[in-house]
């Protein structure tokens, strides 16, 4: 471990173990559970954040020859993610030119694969776009006089690469200001190497809980060995994680089992994921879980109050390089993908998701152990000039 900010932390969570250092909030806290089932608060939500917030769209080794094209649909904004010929990175709307026409069909849902075109044929007139979105081709062009096509080419969205994960913004007049909005977690994103790994896999799934709720049960450690008991929980020590605020962004850092010998280890001897391991949340919906030998990159795209398109992108460091170590991550996979996240994570939120308007709760109450809640909620009321935390004395 050489990052200094991953040294500190660590030697905070070192510290709390010891019981040398008080670094939990002291005081409980309360929100409303209205924020995560109104339609209103939803609208807001989608107005004033998602379409004005850079999202993370996906991962560039998603992409990695020309012409390989994402589809994606984003709050109701269709999206085209392709690698252009000059091997960078745009992102369109996914619309024709001429009469508006869905260009590609959405794959999402479906398993959400990657596309390959040499370019973009509209099925309805066929109009021919080039990759970098220039259009090429009008049948009859003679039936469009003073057609200048230069100003009929794709529609491009604000989108950026940086450490490997595409950032892009929905709204095709926004400006984006990535290096601002990245400032504090973007030291983060070099270190741990995102930009040289291999996307493993990538699953997609459609659950009947809002995107909050999702984004709650990552926040928190609390929850861990006990919700997992069955899964995950005996690599962790419970109630050993602290939390730093990066703007809006997350840093978590979890204790393993394995944490317990730092005490006697030299700190250049530390290591960031067999000791431990680092969680990220990149606001507003993305969450990055730092196992020991892959990473799960997962973003919420939120479809309406109670429901939301999850996406979950397995990256390694390389790819396998023989059947045993395909075969290791082949079984990780099932083990976070399907025993822990669907089918304890997201399966939850499901759960708490029915609860949330039944009036059951008029505020819910959150430990100290839960305070990374706290703050990924004033950060999304910062937005939308909501107020999901609330008084109760
Ligand atoms: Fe696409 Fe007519 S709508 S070519």
């Amino acid at each position: 471990m050489d990052y200094a900010p991953h040294l500190a932390q660590c030697r905070r969570l070192l510290a709390l173990m010891q019981d040398d250092g008080d670094v939990l909030p002291a005081e409980v806290f309360h929100m409303t559970p209205d924020v995560y089932w109104r339609p209103e608060h939803f609208a807001l939500e989608r107005e004033r954040l998602f379409f004005r917030a850079p999202l993370v769209l996906g991962h560039a080794a998603l992409l990695p020859r020309p012409g390989d094209t994402l589809v994606l649909d984003v709050l109701g904004q269709p999206l085209l993610l392709v690698r252009g010929r000059d091997r960078q990175i745009r992102g369109f709307l996914n619309v024709c030119r001429h009469r508006g026409t869905r260009l590609c069909n959405a794959k999402e849902g479906e398993g959400g694969e990657v596309l390959h075109r040499t370019n973009f044929t509209c099925r309805y007139h066929n109009w021919v776009y080039d990759l970098d979105g220039r259009l090429k081709h009008v049948p009859l062009e003679d039936a469009f006089p003073g057609l200048d096509r230069a100003a009929y080419g794709l529609t491009r969205i604000p989108l950026a690469v940086r450490e490997g994960v595409i950032f892009g913004m929905i709204d095709p007049d926004a400006t984006m200001d990535i290096d601002g909005f990245l400032a504090g977690i973007d030291g983060d994103l070099a270190a741990h190497g995102f930009g040289g790994m291999h996307v493993y896999a990538r699953r997609l799934a459609r659950r009947k809980a809002n995107w909050k709720l999702i984004m709650d049960a990552f926040l928190e450690s609390y929850h861990v060995v006990r919700l997992h008991q069955s899964t995950i929980a005996p690599f962790f020590m419970d109630k050993m994680a602290v939390m730093d605020r990066l703007g809006p962004h997350q840093r978590s850092l979890l204790a393993r089992q394995e944490f317990v010998e730092l005490a006697d280890l030299p700190e250049a001897a530390w290591d960031g994921r067999r000791h431990c391991t680092f969680a990220y949340a990149i606001f507003p919906n993305t969450i990055l879980v730092l196992s020991p030998d892959y990473t799960s990159m997962l973003t919420m795209y939120p479809e309406a109050a109670d429901q939301t398109l999850y996406c979950h992108t397995m990256l390694t460091p390389h790819a396998p390089r023989d059947a045993k170590e395909d075969d290791h991550w082949r079984r990780s996979l099932e083990l976070i993908e399907g025993g822990v996240f669907q089918a304890e994570d997201l399966f939850i939120a499901e759960q708490a998701q029915i609860g949330m308007a039944s009036g059951a709760n008029k505020t819910m109450v959150y430990g100290r152990f839960e305070a990374s809640i706290r703050s990924f909620h004033e950060s999304v009321d910062e937005w939308t000039g909501a107020r999901s935390v609330v008084e109760t004395r």
